[in-house]
């Protein structure tokens, strides 16, 4: 049978010897001193203090030990270990101290250094005008819709029910895109959204689509041949012209402060009834009409500044997507927004908006919040 071993000689177990100790702690320190950065030291650490390290088998040695031993033997192998921990710990401090002195040196920012001197960029006013008018609408929880600038014929005007022999189909007005037998034209308005919006989406639909536009027309400063629309569309039961007076005198308050809107009897085919609609001058509010000591340069005296069309949705427009119009009706709108930058921010040459110099999007940063 086999019992504790009474004649082992504590001395004679060579790690715990006192020299192999004091080894182990040497051992430790140099490795320690080692490490010159925190992954080396974390790896001499576990070296010299986890679980295999000689200290912990040292450690382990001592249930081999009499009992009269045991106490003896722990203590020394407890004070090698602290000795070790001290010097782990005085050195981790070192290195995490010059690791960061290393790092703060590496990250240094050269104030003196020159900056780039390239300005920020900024959307372009007209962007900034259009967003902000499809916002009035978003607020009011309608959608943002878009199209393709290249259009179907029939999106951009047959389907909107102009006849195949309608002056703006001809190759004079339009832009047409060859060949001619694909029947693609660059659209002349936002209002094939209408039909793709009715197309695409359960009824009730409310739909903002701002976008670009192109016309054969000429390039000065009251025309150019891109310009940008938004187009507004509601189709719901029970919506008549009164709710396109409401949406768009909102609309004009939202962007011009206290005006009003007026209608003038128009003709589009997409709409029946139609309208003008024209926009209380928001500067002179109507005084400068029939004053001439009192000029007014927004609206030229006239009291009222024409901003776009309107209407009551036609039936055959509705009939065109499958809408049943015993049900539904609906009112529609379109403004340019060039046109309403240009009186609004006082821009007077459109072509200004077009020619891309930053000194004019910097004259009206901010003008078109
Ligand atoms: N699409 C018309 C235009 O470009 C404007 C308009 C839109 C008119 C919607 C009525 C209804 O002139």
């Amino acid at each position: 049978m086999s019992g504790p071993n009474t004649n082992y000689d504590p001395v004679e177990v060579a790690p715990l010897s006192a020299e192999s100790l004091a080894e182990m702690v040497a051992e430790a320190r140099s490795a320690f001193a080692a490490a010159d950065t925190v992954a080396a030291l974390k790896q001499a650490r576990s070296e010299h203090l986890a679980e295999r390290s000689p200290i912990a088998l040292a450690n382990r040695e001592i249930g081999a030990l009499p009992p009269q031993a045991r106490k003896d033997a722990g203590q020394r192998i407890g004070a090698a270990r602290g000795e070790i921990q001290a010097a782990f710990a005085a050195r981790q401090e070192e290195v995490a101290a010059a690791e960061l002195a290393l790092t703060l040196a590496a990250e240094q920012v050269d104030v003196t250094l020159p900056v780039s001197r390239r300005p920020v960029g900024a959307p372009h006013p007209i962007t900034a005008l259009m967003d902000l008018m499809a916002d009035v609408f978003v607020a009011m929880g309608w959608e943002v819709a878009e199209g393709p600038e290249a259009e179907g014929e029939w999106l951009n005007f047959d389907a909107l029910n102009l006849d195949s022999d309608h002056p703006a189909r001809g190759t004079t007005d339009t832009l047409f895109l060859s060949p001619l037998e694909r029947h693609v034209v660059l659209r002349t308005h936002t209002s094939p959204v209408q039909i793709r919006s009715l197309l695409d989406r359960e009824l009730p639909v409310y739909v903002v689509c701002p976008g670009k536009v192109f016309r054969a027309d000429e390039f000065d400063s009251t025309h150019v041949p891109v310009f940008h629309q938004i187009e507004g569309l509601c189709v719901d039961k029970g919506i008549s012209m009164a709710h396109l007076k409401g949406t768009l005198d909102h609309l004009a308050r939202q962007m011009f402060g206290d005006v009003r809107t007026r209608m003038r009897p128009s003709y589009f085919p997409f709409t029946e009834p139609s309208a003008e609609v024209d926009l209380e001058c928001f500067v002179c509010h109507g005084a400068s009409v029939g004053n001439p000591d009192a000029p007014c340069r927004t609206c030229r005296s006239e009291g009222w500044i024409e901003w776009g069309g309107c209407g009551v949705v036609n039936p055959r427009v509705l009939a065109a997507c499958g809408v049943d119009t015993a049900v539904y009706s609906g009112f529609a709108f379109g403004m340019g927004i060039e046109r309403t930058l240009m009186f609004r921010n006082n821009a007077t040459d459109m072509r200004d908006m077009v020619e891309g110099d930053i000194r004019f999007s910097r004259q009206l940063k901010g003008a078109a919040r």
